[in-house]
């Protein structure tokens, strides 16, 4: 993994056009976005390459196509002008952006249209590939720098993501780096690390979990949430109601990796010893031997989050992704607020990923300083913490060796 990427910081931008690739893709209510880290974070990045004297032009996706949160970006120029304290205009993909580019005096900067607006955005070509499309060529063509500010967007081998870099000097902007010298620090330490796995998303939870397993980076992996759930069924308990949204939710499909990883690692993997229950609308705390139950399971239980403490407290390093339980509602916070505020006092090295941690964190009033590292990274950081290379990082790399 190239961790050593040079960085934008070392380079002279006064004047030059810079291309930065961000990822201020925000969550979306009633149409418009709540301000996130992740806006606040790249603001910063874009704020001091204006301070520099760069002419900047911000590029960025928002949503899916066909999802609600896919939408334009003139909620995120109105967050970013307000952060900034500078006017950002937009400008649409049918708009004449070159020459609003070529016209940018120092200091200031421009944001383009939602780049997943653009049909090529999305497909996963190799970056010479992405290269020759008409759209990245023109903008390489009046620009000087690509940055790189995201680990978010890394796993994609997307145009904005990769195209620039066979056709201009590319760098890493710092929030980039920020995430990559925590990588770093994991990786460095062998077998004292501490992995924490909760959430709804349980297939590439368990990949990485296989994945360090096997590589022997882990001495123990704790699971919650649905993860954990899957654990208790499979050591050869019924939930009971609980089930039934297991396999809605497709998640019941992990149920043969985690009982294999179970009989594989049964000292390394830890499950919940009990759990929390919705009963007459309050919270009920219940051993695996009341199993199964009829209500809804909504949190684990005070033990399980006690014996996970004694492991939490022999580690060098803790990796926490997705949250215990159900994290809106107060009572069945419990677990997961419980294990944070234990993060932040423990002497471990702590990182936290995945959007709906960093949700959770914020909600349950944690601030992000209070860890090793907030990685503002998802899919983006298990598919690291997996051992997969990052097509956004090779492609970097590769642009900065051939200078
Ligand atoms: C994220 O939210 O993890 C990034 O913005 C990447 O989004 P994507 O998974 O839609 O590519």
């Amino acid at each position: 993994m190239p961790y050593a990427l040079k960085s934008i910081k070392d380079v002279e931008v006064r004047g030059k056009t810079v291309i930065l690739r961000v990822d201020i893709n925000s969550t979306v209510k009633g149409g418009k976005i709540v301000k996130g880290p992740k806006i606040l974070e790249h603001a910063e990045t874009i704020r001091k390459l204006m301070e520099r004297g760069a002419k900047v032009v911000i590029l960025s996706h928002q949503g899916r196509k066909g999802r609600d949160d896919f939408i334009d970006l003139s909620s995120h120029r109105k967050s970013l002008s307000t952060i900034i304290e500078k006017e950002i205009p937009l400008f649409k993909w049918n708009e004449d952006y070159i020459s609003a580019i070529k016209k940018l005096k120092e200091g200031e900067a421009i944001l383009m249209e939602n780049t997943r607006f653009l049909e090529f955005e999305n497909e996963n070509l190799p970056p010479e590939e992405h290269a020759k499309n008409p759209v990245i060529k023109e903008m390489a063509a009046v620009g000087d720098i690509f940055v790189l500010d995201a680990l978010s967007v890394a796993h994609r081998s997307h145009a904005t993501v990769v195209g620039f870099t066979p056709l201009l000097p590319s760098y890493a902007g710092p929030v980039l780096k920020n995430e990559l010298s925590a990588m770093k620090k994991i990786n460095e330490v062998k077998d004292s690390t501490v992995l924490i796995l909760g959430g709804i998303k349980p297939v590439d939870s368990l990949s990485v979990a296989e994945k360090m397993l096997e590589s022997e980076k882990v001495s123990r992996v704790l699971l919650g949430g649905c993860l954990g759930e899957l654990a208790i069924i499979a050591k050869g308990s019924r939930l009971g109601y609980k089930e039934q949204y297991l396999k809605e939710k497709g998640i019941m499909d992990s149920l043969p990796k985690v009982k294999e990883l179970l009989e594989k690692y049964p000292d390394k993997i830890c499950f919940p010893s009990d759990l929390a229950v919705r009963r007459y609308g309050k919270r009920v705390e219940i051993s695996l031997a009341e199993l199964p139950v009829d209500e809804d399971i909504f949190d684990v239980g005070e033990i399980t989050v006690e014996n996970y403490k004694r492991f939490i407290n022999k580690a060098d390093i803790v990796i926490f992704n997705g949250s215990f339980g159900v994290t809106e509602k107060y009572q069945f916070a419990f677990g997961t607020r419980k294990i944070l505020s234990f993060l932040c006092h423990c002497r471990a090295f702590t990182l936290l990923g995945g959007g709906d941690t960093v949700t959770a964190l914020v909600r349950l009033g944690f601030k992000m300083k209070e860890f090793g590292h907030v990685s503002l990274a998802g899919k983006a950081l298990l598919k690291f913490l997996a051992g997969n290379n990052l097509p956004g990082l090779i492609a970097l790399k590769k642009a900065q060796e051939k200078k």
